[in-house]
């Protein structure tokens, strides 16, 4: 066993989310393991506040919309130039709309696949731009059960996580030539600001109903953040283009 395989030492991770939630969380375990964290989100005052949670130093507050999808490889490409290629990209920036399809706008619908799935490609595309990527690095993309099974009144917020399920294996195909492995992480409920926002939308009986079709119990962010960390380290070094689903048992029944 070499437990040096999940040191993070000496690697730069740029993780999108980072203001709230499982990102959060993630940057500050990804901090106590050694790395040096570039924290996005669009709060500057929430992504400061995760960069006094966190361990070491060197981390960096860099406030971006990611709705602006095509200003994002020039993005990518000035925190590099300021960081030195990048080892890690983590995708937790999400949102999540609960609305009927018979209600659905078109708007409603390209907003969620822009924030959750359309920005997930340009990052890629930026990530991978030359100068910006160390060598054996290692991109995680959060998509969600939801992806994977259907719930009423979330179709679109599922389709866009399925998208980054389909979207992870052949950009890991394609990119496994130039050293970047790509991965999706597909959390269950987890209690989280989304999770939270969700569950005014439910009755009590429906959220206890969610509740148990989760055998474990509902998830928190670092049940997740731990399975971002092992996707992120060497540890993980021989998995590509698959989902790692973190659930509780959702999906097991
Ligand atoms: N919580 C769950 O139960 C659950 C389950 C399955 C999958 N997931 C997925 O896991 C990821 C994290 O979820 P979470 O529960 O941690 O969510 P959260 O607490 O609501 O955090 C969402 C993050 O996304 C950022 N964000 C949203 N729109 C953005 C935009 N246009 N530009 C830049 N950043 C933006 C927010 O930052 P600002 O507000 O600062 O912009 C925030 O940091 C999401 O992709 C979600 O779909 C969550």
């Amino acid at each position: 066993m070499n437990h040096s395989l999940f040191e993070m030492s000496g690697k730069t991770v740029l993780v999108t989310g980072a203001s709230s939630g499982i990102g959060r969380e993630t940057a500050i375990l990804l901090s106590i393991m050694g790395a040096t964290v570039v924290l996005t989100g669009r709060d500057t005052g929430r992504l400061e506040e995760t960069l006094s949670r966190m361990a070491g130093d060197g981390h960096k507050v860099e406030p971006f919309d990611l709705g602006d999808v095509d200003a994002i490889p020039a993005w990518i490409k000035r925190i590099a130039s300021q960081t030195g290629p990048l080892h890690g990209l983590v995708h937790s920036a999400g949102i999540q709309h609960t609305i009927p399809l018979r209600v659905l706008s078109a708007a409603k619908l390209e907003e969620q696949m822009r924030t959750n799935f359309t920005s997930a490609v340009m990052l890629l595309k930026g990530f991978r731009q030359k100068g910006c990527v160390a060598p054996r690095s290692s991109v995680v993309l959060l998509s969600s059960v939801l992806g994977l099974a259907g719930q009423p009144a979330v179709s679109v917020y599922s389709a866009s996580k399925a998208a980054l399920i389909g979207f992870a294996r052949s950009a890991a195909v394609e990119l496994a030539g130039e050293g970047i492995r790509v991965n999706c992480v597909a959390p269950g409920y987890v209690e989280t600001e989304m999770a939270g926002e969700i569950r005014t939308k439910m009755t009590p009986e429906q959220f206890e109903a969610i509740s148990r079709l989760h055998p474990l119990g509902l998830g928190t962010p670092g049940d997740i953040a731990h399975s971002i960390a092992f996707l992120l380290s060497e540890a993980g070094r021989w998995i590509t283009g698959t989902t790692l689903v973190v659930d509780g048992g959702y999906t097991a029944h």
